[in-house]
């Protein structure tokens, strides 16, 4: 990891790539194009708003983050987008739903000069879905080539000095990394024989990581969590991130998790349910597409609570986690926890949370931070997986020898930690000691 002096400065234009125009994406490029012509704040976003204590409590040093490290300007950020659906990103925005049609309205130049290239897509991986702005290559090697030349023109066309690119696209059914996926001449090989262990999500990536774009998963989808995918970053110099973006219930149990462990009380239950009445609710009311996002959201909780430090307090948690498709609401995401507790002696109690959200406000910047960390990591050598940037996954990205970290304070240290190091500046511990010496 190289040090500030040594990172290259963030000049000329940054192209955000994002696979799928839906919900989320659409909200980032909305908010973007409103932020920059003054309509409305970047609420939610660490780069734009976040701010770093640096040195000791008495020094009074908290700067913007986005002052302390080099990152894209949001006025130097370019979108460039894949879909099925031929529709433009305003058209594409008002069916999503998410923000309010006069505030639409009065992007709609900009929005409607974004259309998407033509998609890589199988139904075999997302059952719900089907549309026409399909790319056709006689392998998957081919459909790679061809969105790696969508990115050349893109960069050629727009004067794009970096790229990264971020999977937004609909959840895949579940896979698991198997023989296609063990090594990035057995995963080429797959791209050429058209092997059904190749899904569309591994094309894009493949197609990224070759031209040393850093990449990001948004959705829980194997997509870059394989063997292959870490030797094609680490060949390439290209910074890795995912998966599944921590959004809504699970942003909350990994709020409200760690604050029960730490004061050690056990949980025998938690019953979580949602109701969705988006896009994306309607692809995950396919079963193989749900067991996909069941998998990345009830790991969590064996993550923080450590059944196996804690039996007492956590060997018998019984956790249960349901999506229920239920058209009328839209993005607008209702969740409900049921929380049963053990106190002192036995005694249990029970807590309740009702969260009423906005799925795609939740998630639009995070993956604005997203987007612009990469870029950042890319510029200071930062290749492989990106760890530091877990604060924002629900089944975040690790090495295989550790347990991935859940606990979002621990998530956000490690992030504020990581761009001190780069700059030079000591690392906060909360020691302490200092001020009563
Ligand atoms: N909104 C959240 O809070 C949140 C949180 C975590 C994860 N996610 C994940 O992010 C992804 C996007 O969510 P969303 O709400 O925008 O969903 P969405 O259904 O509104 O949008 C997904 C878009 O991807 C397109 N698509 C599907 N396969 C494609 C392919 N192969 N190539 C190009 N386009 C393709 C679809 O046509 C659709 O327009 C989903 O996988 C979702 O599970 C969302």
């Amino acid at each position: 990891m190289k040090r500030l002096k040594d990172i290259a400065p963030a000049k000329g234009k940054l192209g955000v790539l994002l696979v799928g125009l839906g919900a989320v994406s659409t909200t980032l490029i909305a908010g973007v194009h409103a932020v920059r012509r003054g309509l409305a704040a970047p609420i939610g976003s660490l780069t734009q708003m976040g701010t770093i204590r640096l040195g000791k409590r008495t020094d009074g040093r908290s700067p913007l983050i986005k002052d302390f490290v080099p990152l894209a300007s949001l006025d130097d950020v370019v979108f460039g987008v894949w879909d099925i659906f031929e529709d433009d990103c305003y058209e594409a925005a008002r069916t999503a739903g998410v923000i309010a049609p006069d505030l639409l309205s009065q992007l709609k130049g900009d929005l409607s000069e974004i259309k998407p290239w033509p998609a890589v897509f199988d139904r075999h991986y997302v059952k719900r879905l089907d549309g026409p702005n399909v790319k056709k290559g006689a392998t998957k090697r081919d459909l790679s080539t061809a969105v790696r030349a969508d990115i050349q023109q893109f960069k050629e066309a727009n004067q794009i000095d970096r790229l990264v690119m971020i999977w937004c696209g609909s959840t895949e059914i579940f896979m698991t990394e198997g023989d296609a996926h063990a090594s990035l001449s057995a995963f080429e090989q797959a791209l050429d024989e058209n092997d059904p262990a190749v899904p569309s999500s591994m094309i894009y990536a493949h197609a990224a990581l070759k031209e040393g774009i850093p990449f990001a998963n948004a959705a829980p989808n194997l997509t870059v969590d394989t063997s292959a995918m870490l030797e094609l970053a680490a060949e390439t110099g290209s910074p890795l991130a995912g998966k599944d973006l921590k959004t809504g219930q699970t942003l909350m149990k990994t709020i409200v998790a760690p604050g029960l462990k730490a004061r050690l009380l056990g949980v025998s239950g938690w019953y979580s349910t949602n109701i969705l009445g988006n896009r994306d609710g309607e692809v995950l009311d396919d079963p193989e597409s749900f067991k996909t996002k069941e998998e990345s959201k009830k790991s969590v909780l064996d993550y923080i609570l450590q059944p196996d430090l804690y039996p007492l307090l956590y060997e018998k948690l019984c956790h249960v986690v349901r999506i229920n498709y239920y058209p009328p609401r839209g993005d607008n995401k209702e969740g409900w926890d049921n929380i049963d507790l053990v106190g002192w002696l036995g005694y249990p109690m029970q807590l309740k949370i009702n969260f009423l959200c906005r799925d795609s406000i939740l998630a639009a910047p995070l993956v604005l931070d997203v987007a612009l960390f990469l870029d950042l990591a890319k510029r200071a050598g930062m290749s492989g997986i990106q760890e530091w940037l877990s604060f924002y996954f629900k089944s975040p990205m690790h090495a295989a020898n550790i347990y991935p970290e859940h606990d979002l304070f621990i998530q956000l240290m490690k992030l504020k930690n990581t761009l001190r190091h780069l700059r030079d500046e000591d690392l906060i511990t909360h020691l302490g000691r200092e001020y009563y010496d």
